[in-house]
């Protein structure tokens, strides 16, 4: 009997093939590639091999699908290697940055992780280096991550036809936000943007090789992440649209000028609301990002934006209200878009 028809659902993520890369990449990031089937190309569209359905994508059910010989399957290649009741706690998912796997491991799993590391490397051959993942600090969105497996822990990942140079155990890369950074690409332009927390050029050069705004005006405070970015303009050719500079938003924004400004920062990102919202032009748009409880989701975010607003004598009008991803327990990554008048 062929594995196709032992009843398995065998259900596809469908995506065109320009996306493919970017969909791909989330769905690992997620945990939800079935491994054990191959990417294929049918209709002129890509079928990226799913365990779940993903609410709100274009999923098929495969009638031919192809399976790889041994999959990968961290359980079965380390059962000799860690004892029965640590199967149960394996990473299930992971993400890869250019040729760089992160992956999140169980503390009880520590004694063993260059095992897991090893493994894991295995299955990417064109993978060097696995990170353990052990979080993000402070306002400067500093990773905590340690080499686990091999050591060059720099590296070029590219997503949507856009090249970010990065050093992994420095600067963040969320894998998380790939559907709002694909958002991002196609908003600006001939605008005059305002990215107020550019990190690498997440947005920024998303927007500047895609939508190729007049100018974008990128902000980053920490200066590792200052390097990368300058670094990531030269490197994806947009020097005469990104002006990069190294401060403080808080300080550095300029006032009443902007068709368009990125907030893409989370936790702390209210208190710089009034800054964004004096950068725009009458009519701009503001992109603000927040973390709120997923039960106020979006309220407490909406009523940060509209009394910010107020606070200045304007009026935002909400355009729309998106669920980044989940957080932690409780807790969600929320955008909001809105354009900002004058007061009537
Ligand atoms: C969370 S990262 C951006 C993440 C991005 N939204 C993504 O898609 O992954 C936010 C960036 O804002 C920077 N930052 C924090 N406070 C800042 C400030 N006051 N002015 C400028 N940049 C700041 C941090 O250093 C960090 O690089």
């Amino acid at each position: 009997m062929s594995r196709a028809s032992t009843g398995k659902a065998n259900l596809a993520a469908r995506a065109r093939r320009i996306d493919a890369d970017a969909t791909l990449k989330e769905i690992i990031s997620r945990g939800l590639l079935d491994k054990s089937r191959k990417v294929l190309e049918r209709d002129g569209c890509v079928e990226i091999p799913i365990l779940e359905p993903i609410f709100g994508w274009d999923i098929v059910r495969q009638e031919e699908p192809l399976f790889y010989r041994g999959s990968p399957d961290l359980a079965k290649s380390l059962a000799e290697e860690l004892p029965p009741q640590c199967i149960d706690l394996l990473p299930r998912g992971w993400y890869i940055q250019g040729d760089i796997i992160v992956v999140k491991i169980h503390p009880d799993l520590a004694p063993y992780q260059s095992c897991i590391g090893q493994a894991l490397l295995n299955y990417y051959p064109r993978c060097k280096t696995v990170l353990r993942d052990l979080g993000i600090e402070g306002q400067l969105r500093e990773p905590k991550r340690e080499a686990i497996a091999g050591t060059n822990t720099k590296t070029v990942h590219k997503e949507n036809a856009v090249l970010f140079e990065l050093d992994a155990t420095k600067v963040m890369f969320s894998a998380g936000n790939l559907r709002e950074r694909m958002r991002m690409s196609r908003f600006g332009k001939g605008e005059f943007v305002v990215d107020m927390f550019a990190g690498i050029g997440y947005f920024t050069l998303q927007m500047a090789v895609h939508s190729r705004p007049r100018k974008i005006l990128s902000i980053e405070l920490n200066p590792v992440a200052f390097e990368f970015l300058c670094k990531n303009i030269l490197l994806n050719h947009v020097e005469d649209i990104v002006e990069p500079i190294h401060g403080d938003c808080a300080k550095v924004t300029p006032q009443g000028v902007a068709d368009r400004v990125v907030m893409g920062m989370v936790q702390v990102t209210d208190r710089y609301l009034q800054t964004g919202i004096s950068a725009l032009r009458p009519g701009g748009v503001l992109h603000y990002h927040q973390t709120i409880p997923t039960k106020s989701f979006p309220d407490a975010a909406v009523q940060d934006v509209t009394n910010a607003a107020l606070a200045l004598g304007r009026k935002a009008e909400i355009l729309q209200c998106i669920r980044v991803k989940k957080y932690s327990p409780g807790v969600v990554h929320a955008v909001i878009d809105a354009r900002i008048d004058k007061s009537n």
